[in-house]
């Protein structure tokens, strides 16, 4: 067991846990930050999705060690109210069934738009194909991925239909 120091949503914590524990169970478990969620724990379904200095990373297989001082975002802290373009197009869309995958399917879009504020269609699709969902949400995943496109770029609107 060791004290890790983290930066997650802006504001420092501390966990006492092994070294390997990965950052999901240092979230769920010793934070209590349950947003992020457990599908796999293989690296395989986007459901722990997390921002590690921005870039979308699976925390399940992210030791706490290798972490040091990059600064965590998880779905808690996406936006203070909920109003972040990839929410709001997501509320707008209805998007989610059972809901399970969708902290990782708004985290993995949020960071793609981040760096390409208006992907392609083929682009949204190679990102977001690495996230799983077993309720087949995938065509309103798609579309309000462009719906939060268009909020970032309201001179051109993108079609979603
Ligand atoms: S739980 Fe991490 S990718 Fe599936
Ligand atoms: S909404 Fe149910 S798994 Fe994606």
């Amino acid at each position: 067991m060791a004290i890790f120091k983290l930066q997650i949503n802006g504001r420092g914590y501390q966990a006492d846990v092994d070294p390997d524990t990965p950052l999901l169970w240092v979230l769920r478990d010793s934070l209590g930050l349950l947003g992020t969620k457990y599908g796999c724990g293989i690296a395989q379904c986007g459901a722990c999705t997390v921002h590690l200095d921005g870039e979308a990373t699976r925390s399940c297989v992210l030791p706490v060690s290798s972490i040091g001082k990059a600064k965590v975002i998880t779905i808690e802290g996406l936006s203070a109210n909920g109003e972040h373009p990839v929410q709001k197009a997501w509320d707008e869309i209805d998007v989610p069934q059972c809901g399970y995958c969708q902290a990782g399917q708004i985290m993995t879009a949020a960071a793609l738009l981040k760096k390409n504020p208006k992907p392609t269609a083929a682009q949204i699709d190679d990102t977001m194909t690495g996230n799983l969902c077993r309720c087949g949400t995938y065509h309103r995943i798609r579309d309000a991925v462009k719906r939060a496109a268009d909020y970032n770029n309201p001179a051109k609107p993108v079609k979603t239909k």
